[in-house]
């Protein structure tokens, strides 16, 4: 009966992926769907549009979030519950405040998780240092994370937000994590005994056992054996900081445990066969430390059902225990079927410490190491960089080719700077002889330019390169964020008259660029390229920082903006700096740049993309649900809908202005959805129209530039709002044409000279048909030829929460 197992061992000790929280990482669905409503509970509710199923995170449904109808303080007995429907490995949590557009205020700066395997037992999670209340949000629209250590093993989770004071809270969470494969419920063993080296106490329980203790036996709980850390050599030393000797290990002393083996039994949730059970063991037999010598088990194939005789013996041999290492054990179970095993590890010395134990009862162990696969994989990685190489080199290549063949050395960033300082130069003199003389002579009136430069003509977001803090994850809160941008071509001067050092201060997150797999292109610009790509493995990429809504299996896809390999010098410190700015922005309305890819060339920025498309896109396909009912089958949006999508686009401007950040391209094909404002719109080929070439080269959205843009090359947050204006005729018009199609190009230029002249010449974007004239006086106002007279985004984001909804 005693078989003699192949001792197995591996270079580097791996675990199944279900049970690193370093892999295990996926969202469980709060925030995409996949959690149905009626898997949403809560202790109550304060209203039905605050109900349990408005607890998504990054949703906007309802009135926002979850809010309970009672105080949260003293009692702090009201909870917000999850159920995921089986048992889950949950690795991190996310949590939310209510945003609302800005209309909320609530937000929980602390709370408490309870978890339950079956619904009736519940435990407090703790962290390691047993602390139960974790730290929530600072506001209403961060998505704060916390990473779990340790990991819960649940169906159910609830969490109960926290108050120091009579306040109202409202929350909005996501899981992490993934299906717990073990299927194991609980395990029941002796409990961890003290061992006393040279005097110092190393103790070596079971340091996160969520279960009882009775008489000496640990019932009911699952811990460390099964949390996903492996212990190292010296089991004294600890993974975690500033927590016992001993902690990574639960060990026995023979001695203590007064018998010659340890017995622990694991109840599984269903009956599976078992193929293997792998078990890492410490072996420091120098301090009387071995690895078991024998294992026996036995199967109970279902809870009701006899113990199937008669019980398999393993024998570990004795050879090579002389390393002093840690190491993993696999023991062959022979695929027998069990609800319930119980093994009992004979001890080879005076004591026996383990730390982890998996169990495999698919087909074999997921983990074999065979050696000449891996050198398959290798030699196909590398021949896969060496085509990619080549492939570089010959687009290089060939685009210095097409170059000397053209004749036409590309426009370097230099030039093009002195070109718009100057733009009416270009735009102007070549073009419309009539007002080339009116156009010099702007640049001699100190008035006007005084006046437009009222909020600072290339403003320093002088906010946005003050060192932020840590995040309260604990990570550098530089590394995941937003882009938003001027576009390379005229945002430039903002970005080189920032103070060159204070922004080099912290490294932006670097991707590895072989995991952006190539989609489609986007379009192209002065700049580069623009490529959707797709990251297949979000997970397993340690710089990118949760949350994404991504579930297990599906990639993530983002927009990658390339700068030409042959960019100049000041192009590529221009770009490196756009991207440090960038990733300090963080809003719920704006798009966050989630690394970059600038130790090789070409120099990357690698940004979130929302599939659902741009708003341009999203409004040009529908028609306006008037009263009189849907009309045929073309997709409707509503008045309200509009309102509360310009809300957000101006909830995300008002952020931007507020640390004085000039966006430069604001319309709605770089808006996406849900409303998030990005630039990629510049260099997309479908709107080429949109934009005005000087020279064949730069390009300019002059419909929305405010005519100080047009003529003097001034954009402010002022002439942001200006853009906006448009923005939000074209959310009226439903996308339905451009702005000014009625006008050339030259005369949409023209116009501009009109309201520099301020004749009463110039025209004016006519009003909608749906739109309200005190939502038109908005836009008017925005349109107002003196940059002070404009509204503010903080006026505009409240008229438009407040007034504009009433309206129709
Ligand atoms: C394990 O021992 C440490 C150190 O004495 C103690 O603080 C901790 O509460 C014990 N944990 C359990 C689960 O018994």
């Amino acid at each position: 009966q005693v078989q003699i197992p192949k001792l197995t061992r591996y270079k580097s000790v791996v675990l199944p992926l279900y049970r690193q929280s370093s892999q295990c990482r996926y969202a469980l669905g709060m925030e995409d769907g996949t959690i149905p409503d009626s898997d949403i509970t809560a202790s109550s509710a304060w209203s039905d549009s605050t109900e349990a199923k408005h607890g998504r995170l990054s949703t906007g449904e309802g009135d926002g979030a979850w809010c309970p109808a009672g105080a949260v303080f003293p009692s702090a007995s009201e909870y917000l519950q999850v159920d995921l429907r089986s048992l889950h490995f949950l690795a991190l949590v996310g949590t939310q405040g209510r945003h609302a557009d800005g209309h909320g205020r609530e937000f929980a700066r602390s709370y408490r998780l309870r978890y339950s395997r079956d619904g009736r037992t519940w435990i407090t999670w703790k962290d390691r240092w047993g602390q139960e209340v974790v730290s929530g949000n600072e506001n209403t629209y961060d998505v704060v994370l916390k990473d779990l250590g340790p990991p819960i093993v649940a169906r159910y989770v609830r969490f109960y937000p926290l108050a120091d004071r009579v306040m109202s809270v409202c929350l909005r969470v996501e899981l992490y994590g993934c299906l717990w494969n073990d299927g194991l419920l609980v395990y029941t063993a002796p409990v961890g005994h003290v061992m006393h080296l040279s005097g110092s106490p190393v103790y070596l329980n079971d340091s996160t056992y969520d279960g009882s203790v009775e008489s000496g036996v640990q019932f009911g709980g699952l811990g460390q054996l099964f949390d996903g850390v492996l212990g190292g050599n010296d089991f004294t030393e600890t993974k975690e900081l500033r927590v016992w000797p001993g902690y990574d290990y639960l060990g026995w002393s023979r001695e203590a445990l007064g018998q010659g083996s340890v017995d622990i039994e694991f109840h599984f949730e269903k009956t599976r066969s078992f193929h293997t059970m792998q078990v890492h063991s410490n072996n420091r037999h120098t301090q009387g430390v071995r690895v078991f010598s024998k294992v026996d088990c036995q199967f109970k194939p279902g809870l009701l059902l006899p113990w199937s005789s008669p019980p398999l013996s393993l024998a570990v041999p004795l050879e090579d225990l002389k390393d002093p290492s840690s190491r993993p054990i696999s023991l062959p179970l022979g695929g027998r079927p069990a609800q319930i095993l119980r093994c009992q590890f004979a001890f080879a010395d005076r004591w026996m410490l383990i730390s982890e134990i998996s169990f495999y009862s698919g087909a074999g162990l997921p983990v074999a190491k065979d050696d000449s696969s891996n050198t398959a994989i290798l030699i196909g990685c590398l021949v896969g960089i060496i085509l990619l190489l080549l492939t570089v080199i010959a687009v290089i290549l060939w685009r210095q080719y097409w170059k000397k063949i053209l004749g036409k050395g590309s426009l370097s960033s230099d030039e093009l700077r002195v070109h718009l300082s100057v733009p009416s130069d270009n735009v102007v003199i070549n073009n419309t002889h009539s007002y080339s003389s009116r156009y010099q002579r702007i640049h001699t009136f100190p008035d006007d330019r005084e006046r437009c430069d009222g909020e600072g003509e290339y403003q320093e977001p002088s906010a946005l390169l003050r060192p932020l803090g840590q995040d309260s994850t604990g990570r550098d809160s530089t590394a995941v964020i937003c882009l938003v941008s001027g576009n390379n071509t005229y945002a430039v001067p903002a970005l080189t008259s920032t103070s060159p050092t204070a922004a080099d201060c912290t490294p932006l997150p670097e991707l590895p660029r072989h995991c952006l797999v190539f989609k489609e292109k986007l379009g192209e610009g002065q700049f580069g390229e623009v490529h959707l790509c797709e990251i297949e493995s979000p997970q397993e990429l340690p710089n990118l920082e949760f949350p994404f809504n991504v579930r297990k299996g599906r990639p993530l896809l983002v927009a990658v903006k390339i700068l030409r390999p042959d960019a100049s010098k000041n192009a590529r410190n221009d770009f490196l700096k756009e991207g440090k700015i960038l990733s300090r922005l963080k809003d719920p309305n704006i798009i966050r740049l989630l690394g970059v890819c600038v130790s090789s060339d070409p120099l990357c920025m690698v940004t979130e993309y929302m599939e659902s498309g741009d708003l341009n896109q999203y409004l040009s396909h529908r028609v306006l649900l008037d009263k009189t009912g849907p009309t045929h089958n073309t997709p409707t949006i509503s008045y309200p809908a509009l309102i509360a999508m310009a809300s957000q686009i101006a909830s995300g401007m008002k952020f931007l202005s507020s640390l004085n950040f000039v966006h430069r391209d604001l319309a709605t094909r770089n808006c996406l959805r849900p409303i998030k404002i990005a630039d990629f719109g510049m260099s997309r080929n479908l709107y080429a129209g949109d934009y005005y070439r000087i020279q064949g080269r730069a390009v300019l959205p002059i419909r929305w530039m405010a005519w100080e843009c047009i003529l003097m090359g001034k954009f402010t947050t002022a002439s942001d709002v200006w853009a906006f204006g448009v923005t939000l005729w074209e959310m009226l018009s439903v996308c339905q044409e451009q702005p000014y199609s009625n006008l050339t190009d030259e005369q949409v230029i023209d116009n501009a000279g009109e309201f520099f002249r301020d004749h009463g010449r110039q025209v004016y974007l006519s009003r909608p048909d749906v739109c309200p004239q005190g939502l038109y006086d908005l836009m008017l106002s925005c349109w107002n030829r003196d940059c002070k007279l404009r509204p503010s985004f903080a006026h505009i984001h409240s008229f438009l929460t407040e007034d504009a909804m009433n309206m129709v």
